[in-house]
């Protein structure tokens, strides 16, 4: 039996995500700024990042000192469990600066026995939580326990046709990834209902998971990013998937999509086409 209890595990990602999200939005009404850039000038960081960082780390320490952690702001914990906290203290860190709704604070326990749902890192989620403190919005799963949103079950996104989906997607920080993914966007616009790009991969994650997305893809992601996100659109019943040549590592930052089961294979055939034909 495994040493680790998801049931247990949700609740404390779920408290830890609302109790820092509740920081952030109050540290958001006193003011925010650009504390630092990280790959390019667009790739910010606020001390509202750094202060949630610190806080998932300190309390995670607290509960779970034998655990792992590893978080978007730097933080690298090897631990002796099996379990590593995947965080990410402002998923949407640009909303965020704006006062744009859409951003969330993510935690993720995960573990990298290469059981169903790895990804391309190697790890899995057991367990996790996505709060967005602007609409009090909590999403949380298990592994093989569904997907819930403020406690009620989601069941998950339509399997439409490409011609009627509505997907959503996002743009990395470098200039060199943004031509590319605009030049994939450029292809696919035609060719779907319309394009969202909300601004914070674990939000997508899960408004796919409530229905308000048919699919969402996106190459460049961080694993804080995705871990608890793609949990929660898994256990709302979508697939996930990588890139679709041969060999093609599962999703992850090479390429994730995720989708119910028929679409998303019809998203990857897409975005293969228009992949290689955006070099
Ligand atoms: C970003 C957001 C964005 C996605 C970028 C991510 P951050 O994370 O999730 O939607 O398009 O690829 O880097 O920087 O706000 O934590």
């Amino acid at each position: 039996m495994p040493a680790w209890n998801p049931a247990e595990l949700v609740e404390i990602a779920a408290d830890l995500a609302t109790r820092v999200g509740d920081v952030i939005r109050r540290l958001r009404a006193e003011g925010v700024d650009v504390a630092a850039t990280k790959s390019s000038v667009n790739d910010v960081v606020t001390a509202a990042d750094r202060e949630a960082e610190r806080l998932l780390t300190a309390e995670l320490r607290e509960l779970r000192p034998d655990d792992g952690i590893l978080g978007e702001e730097g933080a690298d914990i090897a631990g002796t469990t099996g379990i590593t906290w995947v965080v990410d203290p402002i998923d949407g860190t640009v909303n965020y600066l704006y006062g744009i709704p859409a951003y969330a604070v993510s935690v993720a326990a995960t573990v990298s026995d290469g059981g169903p749902g790895t990804m391309e890192d190697g790890r899995r989620a057991i367990a996790g939580a996505v709060y967005l403190p602007a609409t009090d919005e909590l999403y949380t799963a298990t592994a093989g326990g569904g997907a819930r949103l403020n406690g009620q079950l989601l069941a998950g996104p339509q399997d439409t046709e490409l011609a009627t989906a509505l997907l959503g997607t996002g743009f990395g920080y470098t200039v060199e990834r943004r031509t590319e993914q605009t030049e994939v966007v450029r292809q696919l616009i035609p060719r779907v209902r319309d394009i969202r790009r909300i601004g914070s991969a674990a939000a997508d994650l899960c408004f796919l998971a409530a229905g308000r997305l048919d699919a969402y893809y996106e190459r460049g992601l961080n694993p804080w990013d995705y871990a608890a996100g793609a949990l929660i659109a898994r256990e709302s019943g979508a697939v996930l998937l990588g890139r679709g040549t041969a060999g093609a590592a599962p999703a992850g930052t090479s390429m994730l999509i995720a989708a119910a089961p028929a679409l998303a294979a019809a998203v990857q055939r897409e975005l293969e086409l228009a992949y290689s034909s955006a070099g």
